[in-house]
């Protein structure tokens, strides 16, 4: 069955009512879910969102929380988020860096004591609504083993880098892992296989099973560069005073309390050199990458495109499956609301 992107917005946000969170807060996070569901990041959509419900039952995110600047300076900054939602906490993050850019160039912005924030393209695109160039990191709870290795030490370590031209944009949003664990849960959930190449059972062998992956590990991208990259990720997320590696806890397992870290960088070309020469440089490039030949079969894209095509499908509606249906019902059984009201 589907369900329409402001019906999805509006049962997320009539949820997060009926717990006590307050209007604003639940505009934020039912908005950012449906902005995952129409990318085509169904994985961190609403499939995820009765893990959230869990956390606020549980008591690891705090729907009233004393969000606060703990430390600044002109370009630099770190937020204690006391343990709200992390979609909250990571708008005003970059909101703070945005502010910082516009005025010094720089803006970079640090979270602790925040919750799972979604998809990290999101905040990066905040920075590109605002001609900014934006860079978002964050560490998760450990899901990869380093290359080599058969012990999962490091998260999935998103990053996320918008960056604007005057006609185009590139955006892209990725996990530093092969495959997003939210998307192994998924198939979990889905009864399905996950990719090969993908994952390692407890042992170190390559296999196809949700489950075995998630008690093995899941394999970086693009062998020891992604693992590189991934480890880096997952220290200078940690630069506000988070936790890194197998002390991260708390961003899938939702029973434990939160204690990754976020970064939120935003770069104004204005301080650097010419705005408009370089929106045009970056214009001409896309613009020289698309005309160029494609190999055989294939389609020249550029990051962030693909979640451009996938918002004009899935505007006419999101697919939600029956395990997933059930779920968003007992939730909503619980607090009284009519879960067909939405459908
Ligand atoms: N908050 C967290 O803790 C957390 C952890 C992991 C992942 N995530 C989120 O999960 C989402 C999914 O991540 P993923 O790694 O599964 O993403 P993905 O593999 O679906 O896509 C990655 C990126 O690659 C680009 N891309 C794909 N094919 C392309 C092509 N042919 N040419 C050019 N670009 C192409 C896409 O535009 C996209 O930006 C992201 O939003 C990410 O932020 C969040």
């Amino acid at each position: 069955m589907k369900i329409m992107p402001e019906k999805e917005k509006e049962l997320i946000k009539d949820i997060l009512t009926s717990y006590g969170v307050d209007n604003e807060d639940a505009e934020i996070t039912a908005n950012i879910y449906v902005e995952a569901d129409l990318k085509g990041f169904h994985s961190h959509g609403i499939g995820r969102f009765p893990q959230t419900i869990t956390s606020i039952e549980v008591g690891n995110i705090n729907i009233n929380p004393n969000i606060s600047i703990i430390k600044e300076s002109p370009a630099v900054a770190t937020i204690d988020g006391d343990m709200g939602l992390g979609y909250v906490i990571g708008e005003r993050a970059m909101k703070l860096a945005i502010e910082k850019a516009k005025n010094v160039g720089i803006g970079a912005v640090a979270t602790v004591n925040s919750n799972h924030f979604g998809i990290a393209g999101h905040y990066s695109e905040m920075a590109l609504k605002e001609n900014l160039i934006g860079i978002v990191i964050t560490n998760t709870e450990p899901a990869m083993a380093p290359f080599g290795g058969t012990e999962k030490i490091l998260g999935t370590n998103p990053i996320a880098i918008s960056i604007k031209g005057k006609k185009h944009v590139y955006s892209v949003d990725m996990a530093t892992s092969s495959i997003a664990r939210g998307k192994i849960l998924e198939a979990l959930r889905l009864k399905k296989e996950i990719p090969e190449n993908c994952a390692i059972d407890k042992e170190g062998n390559p296999t196809t099973d949700p489950k075995k992956a998630l008690e093995g590990g899941i394999l970086p991208f693009g062998g020891p560069k992604g693992y590189a990259l991934a480890l880096a990720i997952e220290i200078i997320a940690a630069i506000g005073g988070a936790q890194m590696g197998t002390n991260v806890k708390g961003t899938a397992t939702v029973t434990d309390r939160c204690t990754k870290g976020d970064l939120f960088i935003a770069l104004n070309p204005e301080f650097f050199g010419d705005k408009d020469e370089f929106m045009e440089k970056v214009d001409a490039l896309i613009e020289e990458i698309k005309n160029s030949k494609p190999a055989k079969n294939f389609k020249i894209l550029i990051p962030g495109e693909i979640e451009k095509m996938n918002i004009d499908k899935n505007k006419k509606g999101i697919e939600i499956d029956d395990v997933l249906y059930n779920k968003l019902k007992e939730v909503c059984d619980k607090k009284g609301l009519n879960i067909e009201k939405y459908f």
